[in-house]
């Protein structure tokens, strides 16, 4: 029987020596030393004695000594591109006697929260960001009171600085506060607001805004749009719509605002002159106005010679022309490949030009 023993003795044995070595192995591997840009940096080659005669490596690129203090490394006001392996070397032997990490970076600054409700009454989300980088990896501990209660909010998994909250009561007084913690190696930095329910309602923009010229009306243009598909129950919480419009030659916006329905006429719309159109939305009673939708652009019907009709059918609805002149509909050329295209643009940009400082004359 001693034979077997002793023979699981050395298994052990060995095995915690093989341990050991692992262990004293990945601790000089895991050497990580975190500094702050800007700040002086006094690497020890380890246990080494202070005076001994060592040399210092950055990436396997050897430093002057003029670095050195004793067997310290010295580096002053620290930037990014010192980030890297630094090892340290007995001077006579070449033996490894130290290996660190120099992580150069900031500690985070006080991070920029921001709570909204897209969907309401479901629930809303807060995100997050850093006002600054850090060059570091910076976590995150978000930390939601209500009524004396803390409440869970749930990771997006996809976008990481960003999560979401179901509601577990609505119409309450009570505000929420909301306590966001950045923490990174250097160090951490909180930011905590506080709002009610209501105050956070912000609707995503109105979605298919869709604006169209009306026949033989040459002052009109039709718009219509739709509910954004995250407001869950726009029956029980109606929006209300904004609407603004512009030629795109005069930079000064027209506004409508619109108690309920999701499609209204433009009747005084500059014959000819291509528009930029947007719409936003808004809870009939609270919360604050959606971003503006997406621009769209449209034209007022035009008389036109027949044989331009065709043609012109293009730029006339909802294309995503950006260019004030290509598409003046009145003083469009009859054929793009004419040998007299530059010739007419030229000539209906000097047209519109005019127009502009003649209708800012009299304004
Ligand atoms: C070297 O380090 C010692 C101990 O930290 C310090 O007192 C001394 O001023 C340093 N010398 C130089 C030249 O920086
Ligand atoms: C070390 O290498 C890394 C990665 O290539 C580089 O970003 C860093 O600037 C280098 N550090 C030094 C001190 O050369
Ligand atoms: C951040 O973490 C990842 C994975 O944990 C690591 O690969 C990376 O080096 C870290 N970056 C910094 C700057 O510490
Ligand atoms: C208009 O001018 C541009 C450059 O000035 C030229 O490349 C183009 O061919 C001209 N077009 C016509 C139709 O003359």
């Amino acid at each position: 029987m001693a034979f077997p023993v002793s023979a699981a003795c050395w298994v052990v044995l060995a095995a915690a020596v093989a341990l050991g070595y692992v262990q004293r192995h990945s601790q000089q591997e895991s050497h990580v030393h975190y500094a702050q840009l800007g700040t002086d940096v006094t690497l020890q080659c380890g246990s080494v004695d202070p005076e001994a005669t060592v040399t210092w490596t950055a990436n396997t690129t050897d430093l002057d000594a003029s670095h050195l203090n004793g067997s310290r490394l010295v580096l002053h006001n620290v930037d990014l591109s010192q980030s890297g392996q630094y090892s340290c070397y007995e001077g006579t032997s070449w033996h490894l006697k130290y290996r660190v990490n120099l992580k150069v970076g900031t500690p985070p600054k006080e991070p920029v929260l921001m709570c909204r409700s897209n969907n309401y009454p479901n629930g809303f989300y807060c995100s997050w960001h850093l006002p600054s980088p850090t060059y570091m990896n910076d976590t995150y501990d978000i930390t939601i009171i209500h009524d004396s209660k803390e409440i869970a909010c749930k990771k997006d998994i996809p976008a990481k600085n960003r999560c979401y909250i179901q509601y577990h009561q609505v119409f309450s007084s009570k505000k929420y506060r909301v306590t966001l913690t950045a923490t990174n190696p250097l160090g951490s930095s909180s930011t905590t607001i506080s709002f009610d329910e209501f105050s956070i309602v912000k609707p995503d923009p109105p979605e298919s805004v869709v604006a169209k010229p009306i026949a033989h009306n040459p002052r009109r243009l039709q718009v219509t749009w739709q509910y954004p598909s995250s407001w869950p129950d726009p029956d029980s919480f109606p929006l209300k719509f904004f609407l603004r419009y512009r030629p795109l030659i005069i930079d000064q916006w027209q506004h409508v605002e619109l108690s309920d329905g999701t499609s209204h006429i433009i009747t005084d719309a500059y014959a000819g002159k291509e528009y930029i159109i947007q719409v936003a939305a808004k809870d009939n009673e609270i919360g604050t106005w959606s971003d503006w939708s997406v621009a769209v652009h449209a034209t007022p019907w035009t008389e036109e010679p027949k044989h331009l009709t065709t043609e012109a059918q293009g730029t006339e609805t909802t294309t995503a022309s950006t260019s004030a002149f290509m598409v003046a509909p009145t003083a469009r050329p009859s054929d793009p490949d004419d040998a007299g295209n530059n010739a007419s643009v030229a000539l209906s940009l000097v047209v519109s030009l005019v127009l502009v400082l003649f209708s800012i004359h009299f304004i």
